[in-house]
Protein backbone atom coordinates (compact mmCIF):
# COMPACT_ATOMS: atom_id res chain seq x y z
CA UNK A 1 0.00 0.00 0.00
CA UNK A 2 1.79 3.67 -1.11
CA UNK A 3 0.84 6.07 1.55
CA UNK A 4 -0.21 9.24 0.13
CA UNK A 5 0.48 10.99 3.75
CA UNK A 6 -2.88 12.79 3.17
CA UNK A 7 -2.82 14.52 6.43
CA UNK A 8 -0.55 16.62 5.71
CA UNK A 9 -2.75 18.73 3.76
CA UNK A 10 -5.66 17.85 5.95
CA UNK A 11 -7.31 19.91 9.08
CA UNK A 12 -9.17 17.57 11.01
CA UNK A 13 -12.43 18.12 13.22
CA UNK A 14 -12.82 16.64 16.26
CA UNK A 15 -16.34 15.26 17.79
CA UNK A 16 -17.24 13.85 21.43
CA UNK A 17 -20.36 12.20 19.86
CA UNK A 18 -22.48 12.13 23.23
CA UNK A 19 -22.56 16.25 23.05
CA UNK A 20 -22.64 16.68 19.71
CA UNK A 21 -26.53 16.30 18.61
CA UNK A 22 -29.03 14.25 20.01
CA UNK A 23 -31.52 13.44 17.22
CA UNK A 24 -33.94 10.93 19.56
CA UNK A 25 -34.44 13.25 22.14
CA UNK A 26 -33.24 10.98 24.82
CA UNK A 27 -30.39 13.92 25.93
CA UNK A 28 -27.77 11.96 24.35
CA UNK A 29 -25.74 13.16 21.10
CA UNK A 30 -25.55 10.20 18.41
CA UNK A 31 -24.88 8.65 15.20
CA UNK A 32 -28.21 10.23 13.42
CA UNK A 33 -27.10 13.43 15.34
CA UNK A 34 -23.78 13.71 13.34
CA UNK A 35 -25.31 12.30 10.15
CA UNK A 36 -27.64 15.73 10.12
CA UNK A 37 -24.46 17.97 10.47
CA UNK A 38 -22.64 16.48 8.03
CA UNK A 39 -23.06 19.68 5.84
CA UNK A 40 -22.02 22.07 8.35
CA UNK A 41 -18.90 19.76 9.24
CA UNK A 42 -18.21 19.95 5.45
CA UNK A 43 -18.58 23.71 4.83
CA UNK A 44 -16.52 24.66 7.52
CA UNK A 45 -13.77 23.02 4.91
CA UNK A 46 -11.85 20.15 7.06
CA UNK A 47 -10.76 17.20 5.71
CA UNK A 48 -11.42 14.70 7.89
CA UNK A 49 -13.18 13.86 11.40
CA UNK A 50 -12.08 12.38 14.44
CA UNK A 51 -14.98 10.60 16.37
CA UNK A 52 -13.72 10.07 20.64
CA UNK A 53 -15.10 6.41 21.13
CA UNK A 54 -18.24 5.16 19.75
CA UNK A 55 -18.12 1.35 21.12
CA UNK A 56 -20.13 -0.89 23.25
CA UNK A 57 -19.31 0.95 26.49
CA UNK A 58 -20.44 0.75 29.87
CA UNK A 59 -20.19 4.93 30.21
CA UNK A 60 -17.81 4.70 33.22
CA UNK A 61 -15.52 7.15 31.09
CA UNK A 62 -17.60 8.43 28.95
CA UNK A 63 -16.88 5.52 25.93
CA UNK A 64 -13.57 5.34 27.11
CA UNK A 65 -14.01 1.84 28.66
CA UNK A 66 -14.70 -0.23 25.72
CA UNK A 67 -16.85 -3.67 26.28
CA UNK A 68 -16.75 -4.66 22.77
CA UNK A 69 -14.39 -3.04 20.15
CA UNK A 70 -16.62 -4.55 16.85
CA UNK A 71 -19.36 -2.76 17.95
CA UNK A 72 -21.65 0.69 18.68
CA UNK A 73 -23.04 1.45 21.86
CA UNK A 74 -26.71 1.12 22.05
CA UNK A 75 -26.98 5.02 22.83
CA UNK A 76 -25.69 5.82 19.97
CA UNK A 77 -26.88 3.70 17.48
CA UNK A 78 -26.24 0.98 15.45
CA UNK A 79 -23.64 -0.31 13.17
CA UNK A 80 -25.53 0.38 9.92
CA UNK A 81 -25.92 3.96 11.39
CA UNK A 82 -22.49 4.36 11.01
CA UNK A 83 -21.62 2.88 7.85
CA UNK A 84 -24.22 5.44 6.70
CA UNK A 85 -22.25 8.43 8.92
CA UNK A 86 -18.90 6.88 7.04
CA UNK A 87 -20.78 6.88 3.57
CA UNK A 88 -22.07 10.39 3.94
CA UNK A 89 -18.18 11.98 5.12
CA UNK A 90 -16.92 9.82 1.98
CA UNK A 91 -19.39 11.23 -0.07
CA UNK A 92 -18.53 14.89 0.63
CA UNK A 93 -14.69 14.02 0.30
CA UNK A 94 -14.35 13.76 4.21
CA UNK A 95 -11.86 11.20 5.75
CA UNK A 96 -12.69 9.40 9.22
CA UNK A 97 -10.51 8.38 12.45
CA UNK A 98 -11.65 6.72 14.77
CA UNK A 99 -10.75 6.40 18.51
CA UNK A 100 -8.43 3.46 19.70
CA UNK A 101 -8.48 2.61 23.28
CA UNK A 102 -5.75 -0.09 23.72
CA UNK A 103 -4.21 0.63 26.99
CA UNK A 104 -7.26 -0.62 28.65
CA UNK A 105 -10.72 -1.73 28.13
CA UNK A 106 -13.88 -1.60 30.33
CA UNK A 107 -13.87 -4.52 33.16
CA UNK A 108 -17.31 -5.28 31.54
CA UNK A 109 -15.33 -6.40 28.36
CA UNK A 110 -15.67 -10.53 27.35
CA UNK A 111 -11.32 -10.97 27.87
CA UNK A 112 -12.01 -8.97 31.50
CA UNK A 113 -14.99 -10.62 32.63
CA UNK A 114 -12.85 -14.37 31.80
CA UNK A 115 -9.68 -13.01 33.09
CA UNK A 116 -11.65 -12.90 36.57
CA UNK A 117 -12.69 -16.35 36.53
CA UNK A 118 -9.29 -17.87 37.93
CA UNK A 119 -5.88 -17.52 37.40
CA UNK A 120 -5.46 -20.49 34.65
CA UNK A 121 -8.10 -18.85 32.43
CA UNK A 122 -6.96 -18.79 28.93
CA UNK A 123 -7.99 -14.86 29.19
CA UNK A 124 -5.72 -14.34 32.39
CA UNK A 125 -2.70 -13.22 31.18
CA UNK A 126 -4.67 -10.46 29.12
CA UNK A 127 -4.57 -7.99 32.06
CA UNK A 128 -1.93 -7.23 34.14
CA UNK A 129 -2.55 -9.17 37.59
CA UNK A 130 -0.12 -9.37 40.68
CA UNK A 131 -0.26 -10.89 44.09
CA UNK A 132 -0.34 -7.80 46.48
CA UNK A 133 2.14 -7.20 49.21
CA UNK A 134 2.17 -7.24 53.17
CA UNK A 135 1.44 -10.72 55.10
CA UNK A 136 -1.82 -11.15 54.07
CA UNK A 137 -0.93 -9.66 50.72
CA UNK A 138 -4.16 -7.12 51.49
CA UNK A 139 -0.91 -3.88 50.01
CA UNK A 140 -1.38 -3.16 46.42
CA UNK A 141 1.64 -4.57 44.38
CA UNK A 142 3.27 -1.27 43.98
CA UNK A 143 2.59 2.18 44.70
CA UNK A 144 1.57 3.61 41.35
CA UNK A 145 -1.45 5.89 41.43
CA UNK A 146 -4.56 6.56 38.70
CA UNK A 147 -4.33 9.43 36.48
CA UNK A 148 -8.30 9.52 37.84
CA UNK A 149 -6.49 9.75 41.23
CA UNK A 150 -6.32 6.96 44.53
CA UNK A 151 -4.64 3.55 43.45
CA UNK A 152 -3.95 2.17 40.09
CA UNK A 153 -4.55 -1.43 41.42
CA UNK A 154 -7.65 -3.12 42.53
CA UNK A 155 -8.48 -6.11 44.97
CA UNK A 156 -10.50 -9.07 43.75
CA UNK A 157 -11.41 -11.31 45.57
CA UNK A 158 -12.12 -14.28 43.05
CA UNK A 159 -8.54 -15.40 43.09
CA UNK A 160 -6.69 -13.13 46.02
CA UNK A 161 -4.76 -10.74 43.73
CA UNK A 162 -4.87 -7.75 41.78
CA UNK A 163 -5.18 -5.71 38.76
CA UNK A 164 -3.73 -2.82 37.71
CA UNK A 165 -5.71 0.37 35.99
CA UNK A 166 -4.22 3.57 35.43
CA UNK A 167 -7.09 4.81 35.08
CA UNK A 168 -10.52 4.02 36.62
CA UNK A 169 -10.93 0.62 38.50
CA UNK A 170 -13.18 -0.09 35.40
CA UNK A 171 -10.52 0.24 32.92
CA UNK A 172 -8.37 -2.70 33.59
CA UNK A 173 -4.73 -2.21 31.68
CA UNK A 174 -4.32 -4.80 28.59
CA UNK A 175 -1.28 -6.61 29.35
CA UNK A 176 0.72 -6.05 26.09
CA UNK A 177 3.30 -7.86 26.40
CA UNK A 178 0.97 -11.17 25.70
CA UNK A 179 1.42 -11.51 21.89
CA UNK A 180 -2.40 -12.63 21.55
CA UNK A 181 -3.52 -9.61 23.07
CA UNK A 182 -1.42 -7.31 20.35
CA UNK A 183 -2.99 -9.43 17.49
CA UNK A 184 -6.35 -8.61 18.77
CA UNK A 185 -5.71 -4.71 18.95
CA UNK A 186 -4.42 -5.05 15.12
CA UNK A 187 -7.49 -7.42 14.17
CA UNK A 188 -9.54 -4.53 15.86
CA UNK A 189 -7.45 -2.12 13.88
CA UNK A 190 -8.00 -4.07 10.55
CA UNK A 191 -11.89 -4.48 11.09
CA UNK A 192 -12.56 -1.37 11.07
CA UNK A 193 -10.28 -0.34 8.20
CA UNK A 194 -11.89 -2.90 6.17
CA UNK A 195 -14.53 -1.49 6.69
CA UNK A 196 -13.15 2.11 5.58
CA UNK A 197 -12.20 3.96 8.42
CA UNK A 198 -9.16 6.14 7.74
CA UNK A 199 -7.12 5.90 10.52
CA UNK A 200 -6.50 5.77 14.25
CA UNK A 201 -6.03 8.69 17.17
CA UNK A 202 -3.74 6.21 19.90
CA UNK A 203 -5.95 6.98 23.43
CA UNK A 204 -2.89 6.88 25.93
CA UNK A 205 -0.53 4.83 23.61
CA UNK A 206 2.44 5.85 24.82
CA UNK A 207 1.72 3.96 28.43
CA UNK A 208 1.50 0.53 26.90
CA UNK A 209 4.66 -0.99 27.60
CA UNK A 210 5.52 -1.19 31.31
CA UNK A 211 8.68 -2.08 33.03
CA UNK A 212 9.36 -5.55 33.67
CA UNK A 213 9.47 -6.06 37.38
CA UNK A 214 6.49 -3.39 37.97
CA UNK A 215 8.97 -1.30 39.85
CA UNK A 216 7.75 1.23 42.47
CA UNK A 217 7.59 4.94 41.24
CA UNK A 218 9.40 7.95 42.24
CA UNK A 219 7.60 10.01 44.85
CA UNK A 220 4.59 12.18 43.10
CA UNK A 221 0.51 12.59 44.24
CA UNK A 222 -0.25 13.05 40.56
CA UNK A 223 1.37 10.61 38.29
CA UNK A 224 2.94 8.01 40.89
CA UNK A 225 4.69 5.28 38.50
CA UNK A 226 4.79 7.42 35.40
CA UNK A 227 8.32 7.02 34.73
CA UNK A 228 7.83 2.88 34.69
CA UNK A 229 5.69 2.98 31.58
CA UNK A 230 5.62 6.06 29.35
CA UNK A 231 7.23 5.28 26.73
CA UNK A 232 8.15 1.92 27.92
CA UNK A 233 10.75 -0.55 27.05
CA UNK A 234 8.91 -2.11 24.54
CA UNK A 235 7.26 0.48 23.54
CA UNK A 236 8.87 1.25 19.87
CA UNK A 237 8.56 -2.59 19.54
CA UNK A 238 4.84 -3.09 20.19
CA UNK A 239 4.15 0.30 17.96
CA UNK A 240 6.67 -0.88 15.25
CA UNK A 241 4.46 -4.52 15.66
CA UNK A 242 1.25 -2.72 15.17
CA UNK A 243 2.10 -0.63 12.19
CA UNK A 244 3.31 -3.46 10.46
CA UNK A 245 0.24 -5.98 11.39
CA UNK A 246 -2.60 -3.00 10.46
CA UNK A 247 -1.88 0.40 9.93
CA UNK A 248 0.68 0.29 7.15
CA UNK A 249 -1.39 -2.25 5.01
CA UNK A 250 -3.91 0.88 4.67
CA UNK A 251 -3.46 4.57 3.81
CA UNK A 252 -3.66 5.14 7.05
CA UNK A 253 -3.29 8.20 9.71
CA UNK A 254 -2.63 7.41 13.14
CA UNK A 255 -2.25 10.47 15.94
CA UNK A 256 -1.18 9.02 19.24
CA UNK A 257 -2.11 10.62 22.36
CA UNK A 258 1.27 10.62 23.99
CA UNK A 259 1.56 12.53 27.18
CA UNK A 260 5.13 12.26 28.34
CA UNK A 261 6.61 12.70 24.88
CA UNK A 262 9.11 15.58 24.46
CA UNK A 263 10.54 17.21 22.49
CA UNK A 264 13.41 14.94 23.10
CA UNK A 265 12.34 11.53 22.03
CA UNK A 266 9.72 13.32 19.38
CA UNK A 267 11.83 11.99 16.53
CA UNK A 268 12.18 8.34 17.72
CA UNK A 269 8.28 8.09 17.73
CA UNK A 270 7.11 10.52 14.63
CA UNK A 271 9.81 10.53 12.13
CA UNK A 272 8.59 8.88 8.84
CA UNK A 273 11.23 6.84 8.64
CA UNK A 274 10.41 4.68 12.11
CA UNK A 275 7.33 3.37 10.82
CA UNK A 276 5.51 3.56 13.97
CA UNK A 277 2.68 6.83 14.69
CA UNK A 278 2.38 9.39 12.20
CA UNK A 279 2.13 12.44 14.31
CA UNK A 280 1.23 13.13 18.44
CA UNK A 281 -0.26 15.07 20.37
CA UNK A 282 2.12 16.62 22.49
CA UNK A 283 1.17 18.15 25.98
CA UNK A 284 4.02 20.56 26.63
CA UNK A 285 2.59 23.23 25.14
CA UNK A 286 -0.69 23.14 26.83
CA UNK A 287 1.64 23.32 30.44
CA UNK A 288 2.74 26.73 29.91
CA UNK A 289 -1.46 27.94 30.12
CA UNK A 290 -1.90 25.65 32.84
CA UNK A 291 -1.36 25.16 36.78
CA UNK A 292 1.50 24.13 38.31
CA UNK A 293 1.40 20.18 39.16
CA UNK A 294 -2.40 20.97 37.96
CA UNK A 295 -3.55 23.17 41.22
CA UNK A 296 -1.47 26.69 41.19
CA UNK A 297 -3.01 28.43 38.81
CA UNK A 298 -0.77 30.73 36.85
CA UNK A 299 -0.99 32.83 33.54
CA UNK A 300 -0.09 31.84 29.89
CA UNK A 301 3.55 32.63 29.42
CA UNK A 302 3.72 33.29 25.90
CA UNK A 303 7.22 33.84 25.30
CA UNK A 304 7.44 30.40 26.80
CA UNK A 305 4.39 28.60 24.76
CA UNK A 306 6.24 30.22 21.68
CA UNK A 307 9.22 28.62 22.64
CA UNK A 308 8.00 25.27 23.07
CA UNK A 309 6.14 25.40 19.73
CA UNK A 310 8.72 26.64 17.90
CA UNK A 311 10.82 23.92 19.79
CA UNK A 312 8.75 21.52 17.35
CA UNK A 313 8.07 23.03 14.65
CA UNK A 314 12.43 23.03 14.41
CA UNK A 315 12.12 18.60 14.24
CA UNK A 316 12.81 17.51 10.62
CA UNK A 317 10.33 17.33 8.22
CA UNK A 318 10.04 14.11 8.49
CA UNK A 319 8.29 14.29 11.29
CA UNK A 320 4.55 15.75 11.26
CA UNK A 321 3.07 17.98 14.07
CA UNK A 322 -0.50 18.24 15.36
CA UNK A 323 -1.51 22.10 15.71
CA UNK A 324 -4.23 22.13 18.42
CA UNK A 325 -5.41 23.85 21.85
CA UNK A 326 -8.69 22.10 22.70
CA UNK A 327 -9.57 18.56 22.55
CA UNK A 328 -12.58 16.66 24.85
CA UNK A 329 -10.16 16.43 27.95
CA UNK A 330 -8.84 20.38 28.06
CA UNK A 331 -10.86 23.27 28.93
CA UNK A 332 -11.74 25.71 26.23
CA UNK A 333 -8.60 28.12 24.49
CA UNK A 334 -10.46 31.11 25.06
CA UNK A 335 -9.83 32.70 28.16
CA UNK A 336 -6.89 30.34 28.94
CA UNK A 337 -4.83 31.35 26.02
CA UNK A 338 -6.30 35.10 25.45
CA UNK A 339 -6.45 36.10 28.66
CA UNK A 340 -9.61 38.96 29.82
CA UNK A 341 -11.13 38.87 25.90
CA UNK A 342 -14.57 40.29 27.32
CA UNK A 343 -15.76 42.62 23.57
CA UNK A 344 -13.43 40.94 21.80
CA UNK A 345 -14.77 37.46 21.52
CA UNK A 346 -14.62 37.10 18.10
CA UNK A 347 -11.17 38.21 16.82
CA UNK A 348 -9.28 36.42 20.38
CA UNK A 349 -10.96 33.28 18.78
CA UNK A 350 -10.02 34.06 15.60
CA UNK A 351 -6.22 35.02 16.44
CA UNK A 352 -5.92 31.54 18.42
CA UNK A 353 -6.75 29.59 15.48
CA UNK A 354 -4.49 32.01 13.21
CA UNK A 355 -1.43 31.54 15.35
CA UNK A 356 -2.01 27.73 15.52
CA UNK A 357 -3.14 26.89 11.96
CA UNK A 358 -0.37 28.34 9.79
CA UNK A 359 2.43 26.35 11.63
CA UNK A 360 3.64 22.97 10.25
CA UNK A 361 1.69 20.61 11.19
CA UNK A 362 -1.94 18.92 11.19
CA UNK A 363 -4.07 21.29 12.69
CA UNK A 364 -7.09 19.28 15.12
CA UNK A 365 -10.63 21.84 15.69
CA UNK A 366 -12.52 20.67 18.64
CA UNK A 367 -16.56 20.86 18.29
CA UNK A 368 -17.54 24.42 19.60
CA UNK A 369 -14.26 25.26 18.95
CA UNK A 370 -15.45 27.02 15.46
CA UNK A 371 -18.38 28.76 17.23
CA UNK A 372 -16.09 30.32 20.51
CA UNK A 373 -17.59 27.87 22.62
CA UNK A 374 -16.13 29.03 26.27
CA UNK A 375 -15.27 26.96 29.75
CA UNK A 376 -19.10 26.79 31.77
CA UNK A 377 -19.61 27.68 35.39
CA UNK A 378 -20.50 24.45 36.90
CA UNK A 379 -21.77 23.07 40.56
CA UNK A 380 -20.70 20.15 42.02
CA UNK A 381 -24.10 18.55 41.01
CA UNK A 382 -23.71 19.74 37.27
CA UNK A 383 -19.74 17.79 37.37
CA UNK A 384 -20.40 14.47 35.51
CA UNK A 385 -16.90 13.73 34.78
CA UNK A 386 -15.38 10.55 36.52
CA UNK A 387 -11.88 12.64 37.22
CA UNK A 388 -14.36 14.95 39.29
CA UNK A 389 -15.99 12.49 41.58
CA UNK A 390 -13.33 10.54 42.16
CA UNK A 391 -10.90 13.57 43.23
CA UNK A 392 -13.38 15.05 45.18
CA UNK A 393 -13.89 11.75 47.34
CA UNK A 394 -10.47 11.49 47.37
CA UNK A 395 -9.71 15.44 48.85
CA UNK A 396 -12.30 15.30 51.50
CA UNK A 397 -9.89 14.36 54.35
CA UNK A 398 -7.85 16.79 53.44
CA UNK A 399 -8.37 20.01 55.42
CA UNK A 400 -9.79 22.78 52.76
CA UNK A 401 -9.54 20.23 50.06
CA UNK A 402 -12.34 20.39 48.48
CA UNK A 403 -12.06 24.30 48.31
CA UNK A 404 -9.44 23.96 46.59
CA UNK A 405 -10.38 21.07 44.30
CA UNK A 406 -13.60 22.99 43.25
CA UNK A 407 -11.33 26.03 42.21
CA UNK A 408 -8.93 24.15 40.26
CA UNK A 409 -12.12 22.04 38.35
CA UNK A 410 -13.41 25.25 37.75
CA UNK A 411 -10.76 26.38 35.82
CA UNK A 412 -9.26 22.95 34.63
CA UNK A 413 -11.97 20.07 34.91
CA UNK A 414 -12.82 17.85 31.07
CA UNK A 415 -16.65 18.89 31.39
CA UNK A 416 -15.93 22.59 30.37
CA UNK A 417 -15.51 20.76 26.76
CA UNK A 418 -18.25 18.46 27.26
CA UNK A 419 -21.20 20.76 27.15
CA UNK A 420 -23.42 19.84 24.19
CA UNK A 421 -22.76 21.43 21.38
CA UNK A 422 -24.49 25.12 21.18
CA UNK A 423 -26.52 24.86 18.03
CA UNK A 424 -29.41 27.79 18.40
CA UNK A 425 -30.63 29.54 20.81
CA UNK A 426 -33.72 27.54 21.12
CA UNK A 427 -34.53 24.77 23.52
CA UNK A 428 -31.25 23.24 25.11
CA UNK A 429 -29.52 25.12 22.56
CA UNK A 430 -30.74 22.87 19.93
CA UNK A 431 -28.94 19.93 20.87
CA UNK A 432 -31.80 17.53 21.66
CA UNK A 433 -35.72 17.91 22.42
CA UNK A 434 -35.10 16.28 25.56
CA UNK A 435 -33.12 16.95 28.82
CA UNK A 436 -29.46 16.88 27.99
CA UNK A 437 -27.15 14.27 29.47
CA UNK A 438 -25.33 17.03 31.37
CA UNK A 439 -25.73 20.49 31.51
CA UNK A 440 -26.15 23.03 28.53
CA UNK A 441 -23.51 26.14 29.07
CA UNK A 442 -26.54 29.29 29.51
CA UNK A 443 -24.38 31.48 27.21
CA UNK A 444 -25.83 29.52 24.34
CA UNK A 445 -28.52 32.17 24.13
CA UNK A 446 -25.78 34.43 22.61
CA UNK A 447 -22.85 31.73 21.84
CA UNK A 448 -24.79 29.01 19.39
CA UNK A 449 -23.83 28.40 15.38
CA UNK A 450 -27.14 29.91 14.26
CA UNK A 451 -26.36 33.16 15.28
CA UNK A 452 -22.60 32.94 14.62
CA UNK A 453 -22.75 31.61 10.87
CA UNK A 454 -25.44 34.55 10.55
CA UNK A 455 -23.42 37.40 11.98
CA UNK A 456 -21.04 39.88 9.93
CA UNK A 457 -18.01 38.96 12.39
CA UNK A 458 -18.80 35.30 12.10
CA UNK A 459 -15.79 32.85 13.88
CA UNK A 460 -17.15 29.73 11.48
CA UNK A 461 -16.95 31.49 8.67
CA UNK A 462 -13.34 32.70 9.37
CA UNK A 463 -12.29 28.83 10.30
CA UNK A 464 -13.50 28.41 6.97
CA UNK A 465 -11.52 30.78 4.97
CA UNK A 466 -8.57 29.94 7.13
CA UNK A 467 -9.30 26.68 6.00
CA UNK A 468 -9.36 27.45 2.23
CA UNK A 469 -6.20 29.67 2.36
CA UNK A 470 -4.14 26.39 4.04
CA UNK A 471 -5.66 24.01 1.58
CA UNK A 472 -2.92 23.12 -0.95
CA UNK A 473 -0.47 25.97 0.28
CA UNK A 474 2.80 24.45 -0.17
CA UNK A 475 4.66 27.18 2.02
CA UNK A 476 2.27 26.67 4.97
CA UNK A 477 2.34 22.95 4.34
CA UNK A 478 6.36 22.37 4.17
CA UNK A 479 7.58 25.95 4.81
CA UNK A 480 10.18 26.57 7.12
CA UNK A 481 9.29 28.25 10.57
CA UNK A 482 10.66 30.91 12.23
CA UNK A 483 9.79 33.46 15.33
CA UNK A 484 10.32 36.70 14.11
CA UNK A 485 9.28 37.86 17.68
CA UNK A 486 10.64 35.58 20.56
CA UNK A 487 10.77 37.78 23.03
CA UNK A 488 7.32 39.80 22.68
CA UNK A 489 4.49 38.76 26.00
CA UNK A 490 2.32 40.11 23.63
CA UNK A 491 3.17 39.54 20.32
CA UNK A 492 3.07 35.55 18.04
CA UNK A 493 4.38 36.36 14.60
CA UNK A 494 6.25 34.20 12.50
CA UNK A 495 7.87 33.59 9.04
CA UNK A 496 7.18 30.52 6.82
CA UNK A 497 9.38 30.26 3.63
CA UNK A 498 9.72 27.76 1.09
CA UNK A 499 12.26 28.35 -2.00
CA UNK A 500 11.39 32.05 -2.68
CA UNK A 501 7.97 32.02 -1.05
CA UNK A 502 7.39 33.62 1.99
CA UNK A 503 4.17 34.50 4.17
CA UNK A 504 4.54 35.83 7.62
CA UNK A 505 1.70 35.69 10.29
CA UNK A 506 1.61 38.54 12.72
CA UNK A 507 -1.24 38.07 15.86
CA UNK A 508 -1.62 39.99 18.32
CA UNK A 509 -2.22 37.89 21.66
CA UNK A 510 -3.68 40.94 24.33
CA UNK A 511 -6.55 42.49 25.03
CA UNK A 512 -4.77 46.13 24.10
CA UNK A 513 -3.28 47.51 21.12
CA UNK A 514 0.31 46.87 21.08
CA UNK A 515 3.06 48.15 18.58
CA UNK A 516 4.56 45.96 16.04
CA UNK A 517 8.34 46.65 14.92
CA UNK A 518 8.62 45.25 11.53
CA UNK A 519 11.90 43.36 11.23
CA UNK A 520 14.73 44.90 9.60
CA UNK A 521 15.23 42.25 6.99
CA UNK A 522 11.17 42.77 5.86
CA UNK A 523 11.41 46.38 5.18
CA UNK A 524 10.73 48.00 2.25
CA UNK A 525 10.08 44.59 0.38
CA UNK A 526 6.28 44.63 -1.42
CA UNK A 527 3.71 42.80 0.90
CA UNK A 528 0.28 41.47 0.40
CA UNK A 529 -2.17 40.96 2.65
CA UNK A 530 -3.43 37.61 2.73
CA UNK A 531 -6.27 37.21 5.31
CA UNK A 532 -7.11 39.00 8.28
CA UNK A 533 -9.25 39.39 11.29
CA UNK A 534 -10.34 42.54 10.94
CA UNK A 535 -12.21 44.12 8.32
CA UNK A 536 -9.65 47.27 7.74
CA UNK A 537 -6.69 45.63 8.04
CA UNK A 538 -3.84 47.53 6.19
CA UNK A 539 -2.90 46.16 2.86
CA UNK A 540 1.25 46.33 3.51
CA UNK A 541 3.18 44.90 6.29
CA UNK A 542 4.99 47.78 8.26
CA UNK A 543 5.54 49.17 11.35
CA UNK A 544 1.93 49.19 13.17
CA UNK A 545 0.11 49.45 16.24
CA UNK A 546 -2.00 45.85 15.64
CA UNK A 547 -5.46 46.13 17.78
CA UNK A 548 -6.91 43.86 20.29
CA UNK A 549 -6.04 40.38 18.88
CA UNK A 550 -5.53 41.05 15.19
CA UNK A 551 -4.17 38.65 13.42
CA UNK A 552 -2.63 38.89 9.54
CA UNK A 553 -1.28 36.88 7.54
CA UNK A 554 1.20 38.99 4.78
CA UNK A 555 2.94 37.15 1.70
CA UNK A 556 6.09 39.48 0.79
CA UNK A 557 8.43 39.16 -2.11
C1 LIG B 1 -7.32 9.68 27.28
C2 LIG B 1 -8.65 10.25 26.89
C3 LIG B 1 -9.43 10.52 28.13
C4 LIG B 1 -9.61 9.22 28.88
C5 LIG B 1 -8.27 8.52 29.13
C6 LIG B 1 -8.46 7.10 29.53
O1 LIG B 1 -6.56 10.58 28.01
O2 LIG B 1 -8.48 11.37 26.09
O3 LIG B 1 -10.66 11.12 27.86
O4 LIG B 1 -10.23 9.44 30.11
O5 LIG B 1 -7.48 8.49 27.98
O6 LIG B 1 -8.94 6.34 28.45
CA1 LIG C 1 -29.81 10.30 21.30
Amino acid sequence: MIKTRWYKDAVVYQIYPRSFCDSNGDGIGDLRGIISKLDYIKDLGVDAVWLSPIYKSPNDDNGYDISDYTDIMDEFGTLDDFKELLEGLHSRGIKLIMDLVANHTSDEHYWFRESKKSVDNPYRDYYIWRKGRGKDGKKPPNNWTSSFGGKAWEYDETTGEWYLHLFSRKQPDLNWENPKVRQEIADICNYWMDMGVDGFRCDVITYISKKSGLPDGKFNPIFCGSEQYVVGPRYHEFIKELNAASWSRYDSFTVGEAAGITISNAYECIDESVCELDTVFSFEHLCYADMYFLVIPHRLSLKKFKKILGSWQALPKTCQNTLFLENHDQPRSLGRFTGNYSGFRYEAATALAVAMQLQRGTPFVYQGQEIGMTNCKFSDKDYQDIMFRQIMDIVKYIPFGKCLARYCFSRRARDHARTPMQWSAGENAGFSSGKPWMMVNPNYKFINANKDMSADKSIYKFYAKLHAYRKGNDVIIDGDYKDICPNSSDIFAYERKLGDKTVLVVVNLKNKAVKFKLPAEYVGRASQLQLSNYADAQERIADTKLRPYEASVYSVD
